[in-house]
Parts: C-alpha cells; structure tokens; sequence
C-alpha cells in the first residue's frame, strides 16, 4: 500500500489518535497523504510527536486539506500569512479558547480543521480537551432526535470575552459577526449526523426563539455534548502538533497553568457552507 509505516494509536475510547511513522518536515507521498487524512476522518482529532517544522513548513501540510484561512481579527506572522501564534505568556491570566467550542461557529463557512503545533509547553497543564459530537447526537434519545432535527442556533462573535483572548489584538468596532448553523450537522465527508453547537459565548439561541426560550435546552446539549466518555484529552510536548476536524469535534484549552509560558503555531482551513 505504500504507507504500512503508519500507524494510529487511539488515546481514548471516544476519539483521538496518535499517528506514528510520518515526519510532517516531508512532502508527504499521495498514499502517506490519504491515510492521515483517513485517520482524521475515522478518530475525530489526530496528534504527531516529536516533529520539527518551520512555519512554511506546516503551511505547506495544512495546504494538502484545502485553502488556509486567514483570521478576521488576529495577525499572522510577518512572513507567513495563514500562521498565527497563540501565546499565554508568564504573566497572562487568560487563554484563548477555554470554553468547549467549534472554531469559527460565528462565520457562515466555519473553518474545516485546525492545526495547532506545540512551540513551548508548560512542564505540566496546558492540555487541550477534545469532545466527539457524533458520539453525542447517537446519544440522544429518538424523541429528541427528532425535536431537535429542524432547529438552526444564532452563532456570534462574543467581542468583550473574546477581546481578552485575543492577545493585546483589540477587537473591530463594526457589528458582531453572526452566522445561523443547523444543530445537527451532517458531515459532507462521513454523511453521519453530529450536534454541532459551542458554549454560550458563541451559541446564544434557537433562530426564531428567544435567548430565555433557547437557553435551558442549549445548557442541556452543552452539558450532554462534554459528557467525560465523549472527550479525550491531550497532553503536548513541544514539537507535538494536533489536526482536527470542526464539523464532529469540539474542544477547550485547559487554562491551568498560571505563571507559565505556553506557544503555540496555528493554522485553520477554509470550510463551507453547513447543512
Ligand atoms: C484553537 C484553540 C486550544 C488550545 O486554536 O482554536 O481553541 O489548547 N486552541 O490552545
Ligand atoms: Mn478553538
């Protein structure tokens, strides 16, 4: 098959893998290509150790799934457009992305996939936590299923908690970005149903209902989407980089290491329309 050096390891029994045997510093061969991104689609989130990659590097992997995005509000790297640093530096209290969420909910074409590269970690904390929304929509009872079946949710940009997150970035001053999703979303990959919603910041409401009328039903399905035996957690080592696919899988930063210095390069690729 000429990839029988790849092997994927879960780490979980929800989702998550590690893939072993690919350096990503190589131009990787169509059949070495078409297994990893087997593995994204069949384990949700993806992780490689030990690699070493320059910025241009990991722009040229992550166009193998498609265009980069660029972020509406966080700057790139001088030189390498696509490429942003996320960076919780000694004296910082905030991280970006501490809430379970979907990258880019607030946007009409969410991001595909988010590639995260570990630069500096913590000796200990900094994990990020995945959870797998087909597991969750399986979940739920027919009766719910079918409730829930028609619902679109109003997804934005949440300016005065996400100003803090976005690294000394002060936010724009036009209108919050919205954007209508279904909350069962059907993956255009794998065709299989998963809830696709984030926490309250980003998901305020049913469309055509009010935030009262939404909120305790949206709680519920928050709740029930990171139930523990949904999720897997990540502990990174620099050189550690995570792949995963937005339209299945949610995830949170753990911001549990104050005082420490944590950096990481981030790329997102472009998605499409939802349905
Ligand atoms: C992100 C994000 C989590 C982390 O890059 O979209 O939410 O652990 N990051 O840094
Ligand atoms: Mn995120």
């Amino acid at each position: 098959m000429g990839h029988n050096h790849l092997e994927t390891q879960p780490i979980a029994g929800a989702l998550g893998a590690e893939v072993h045997g690919v350096n990503l510093a190589d131009d990787l061969d169509a059949a070495t290509f078409n297994a990893v991104h087997q593995a994204l689609l069949d384990h949700g989130v993806i992780f490689f150790r030990d690699q070493n990659i320059t910025p241009a590097q990991q722009l040229a992997l992550a166009k193998r799934w498609g265009g980069v995005h660029l972020h509406p509000y966080i700057p790139s790297l001088p030189d390498h457009p696509g490429v942003f640093e996320i960076v919780k530096d000694v004296d910082d209290r905030h991280t970006l992305g501490g809430m379970w969420h979907t990258d880019q909910m607030f946007t009409p074409t969410p991001v595909r996939a988010t590639m995260l590269y570990a630069k500096v970690v913590p000796q200990a904390g900094g994990d990020t936590m995945f959870a797998n929304m087909y597991l969750a929509y399986d979940a739920l009872s027919d009766g719910m299923k079918d409730m829930l079946g028609g619902l679109r949710t109003v997804n934005q940009y949440n300016k005065k908690k996400q100003r803090a997150a976005a690294m000394q970035v002060s936010a724009p001053e036009e209108e919050a970005i919205t954007a209508e999703h279904p909350l069962i979303r059907t993956h255009t990959e794998t065709g299989r149903p998963a809830l696709y919603i984030s926490y309250d910041g980003i998901t305020r409401r049913f469309a055509g209902m009010t935030d009262e009328e939404s909120r305790p039903l949206l709680d519920y399905l928050m709740e029930h989407a990171t139930r523990p035996e949904f999720t897997c957690r990540f502990r990174w080592e620099e050189g550690s980089l995570a792949l995963w696919d937005n339209r299945c899988v949610l995830h949170m930063a753990l911001n549990d290491y104050h005082g420490h210095r944590r950096v990481m390069h981030r790329i997102t690729i472009e998605g499409e329309a939802t349905h």
